[in-house]
């Protein structure tokens, strides 16, 4: 079988930013840690007036064709994931190909273009898609973009407020890729629920304590699902990057997956003398103690050395750009990847032929676990990103700015305010055509 996966990525911020522990604390009177320690949060991006998905995929787009020297010619498909569209047929992939091709020579006229919609986890489903139609040979030698891009603004006031974000991920598929390939075994664990949804309309109605629970739920059933096909051991994976949409989150589900993956392992025998042996569901008359013997056995885990050490080393450094942007919904998951891989070049890990084990998820609900093997030109890759220059020339929003940024990208609304950057050699929102459609130019 092809080796097939992932061979090059880009990241693209929106250009502003909002301090959740200072800015945002001060206004809504609560204490910084809620958002720092809680959540896990230092700041969302924004967009800036003339940014919005398009120019967000196609920038991130455009730095990854320049950057692995490709023409138009050399892709065949062009898939977007977004939970942000602004247009229910034409899909964002077509807005994207005619940025780009206002700066390349050739054109995508043979490129397949698409859009995939399953809430958060449709950027690697959209992965998955371009993997197969690698695998199955139907692409003529050429590589699919697969870009993930999402403005996630709720309701201002929801709770989900302090949760915002916006950037892109673009994503280069190909055959014997340079960055991770990706095996085929997949854990899926999808059911009809309401938790997050957006019924003809751009911020989401979310029920937040509920949607936590979902997500944990659905996570279970793929690492079951997942485990019917592949043998799992805690210290298999270098890292487990999970669907991010707060760190916090992760927090909670990694015991729950640690304990999940140890039981009936040496790890499970070694932790037995200091916490026990975990709790199983036959030695319980009713399934309410077995669960509170469960979250019992599952709160001393997390205090043990093992745990945390485990923690430290393949979960934490998942987190760290999620902290710095918030939730990009479609990318999250591949931020956490980034995360983990940029920690890795920067504290001299070496992740040749290492493992990884994704976690995706999306509202509505499902969630996919599948693995990655790291490849060896994994480093040098990495080291071509410029993710933490982008992140510190992030404009910092004031409350009174960041009030504005929020109706600037309402659909609602329609206000006009002067942009708060400058844009240099990036395409932006030019205003609108003739039938509604949006329309950019790339400016020098
Ligand atoms: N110091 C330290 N910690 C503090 C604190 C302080 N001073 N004050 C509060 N905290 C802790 C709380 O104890 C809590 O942690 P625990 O859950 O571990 O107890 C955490 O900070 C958050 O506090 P609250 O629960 O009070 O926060 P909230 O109710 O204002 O908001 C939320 C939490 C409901 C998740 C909200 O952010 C939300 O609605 N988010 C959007 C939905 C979401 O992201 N759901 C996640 C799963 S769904 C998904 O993943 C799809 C997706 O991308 C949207």
């Amino acid at each position: 079988m092809k080796d097939v996966g992932i061979d090059a990525v880009e990241f693209r911020s929106g250009k502003l930013k909002l301090d959740l522990p200072g800015t945002f604390a001060e206004v809504k009177d609560e204490d910084p840690a809620k958002y720092t320690k809680g959540l896990g949060l230092h700041a969302s991006s924004f967009p800036d007036a003339y940014e919005d998905i398009v120019t967000m995929a196609a920038n991130a787009s455009k730095r990854l064709m320049d950057r692995k020297g490709l023409e138009p010619d050399d892709i065949g498909r062009i898939d977007v994931a977004t939970e942000s569209a602004f247009d229910h047929s034409k899909p964002v992939s077509t807005y994207v190909a005619g940025c780009l091709e206002q700066v390349y020579d050739g054109d995508f006229r043979h490129a397949n273009k698409g859009e995939r919609k399953f809430a958060c986890i449709a950027g690697t489903q959209s992965v998955d898609d371009a993997v197969n139609w690698i695998a199955a040979d139907k692409n003529r030698g050429r590589a699919a973009i697969v870009i993930s891009t999402d403005t996630a603004l709720y309701e201002r006031g929801d709770s989900g407020e302090a949760t915002q974000g916006a950037g892109a991920v673009a994503m280069l598929i190909d055959e014997d890729p340079d960055l991770v390939t990706i095996e085929p075994e997949q854990g899926i664990g999808s059911v009809d629920e309401t938790d997050f949804l957006k019924p003809n309309q751009q911020f989401p109605s979310v029920d937040g304590k509920r949607s936590m629970q979902v997500y944990l739920m659905r996570m279970r059933e793929a690492l079951e699902d997942y485990e019917t096909q592949v043998e799992t051991h805690p210290d298999d994976f270098a890292f487990i990057p999970f669907h991010t949409p707060f760190p916090g989150m992760v927090r909670k589900a990694a015991p729950l997956g640690y304990r999940h993956v140890a039981r009936g392992t040496e790890v499970e025998d070694e932790l037995a003398e200091e916490i026990g042996r975990q709790p199983r569901p036959e030695a319980f008359d009713d399934d309410e103690a077995y669960r509170e013997a469960l979250k019992e056995y599952t709160d001393k885990l997390t205090e043990t050395e093992r745990y945390q050490e485990w923690y430290s080393r393949a979960i934490e450094p998942t987190l760290d750009i999620s902290s710095r942007v918030g939730n990009w919904y479609t990318s999250s998951v591949h931020l956490a990847r980034l995360s983990a891989l940029k920690h890795a070049r920067e504290n001299g890990i070496d992740l040749d032929h290492e493992r990884l084990l994704v976690g995706s998820y999306g509202s509505g609900a499902q969630a996919e676990i599948h693995g990655e093997t790291v490849q060896p030109g994994w480093e040098d890759e990495i080291a071509q990103l410029n993710v933490d220059d982008q992140l510190v020339e992030r404009y910092d929003l004031s409350w009174e700015e960041y009030e504005q940024i929020h109706d600037v990208h309402n659909h609602e609304e329609s206000v006009d305010v002067d942009p708060l950057t400058a844009p240099e050699k990036e395409f932006v929102f030019d205003g609108w055509g003739r039938m509604g459609e949006r329309k950019y130019t790339y400016v020098e």
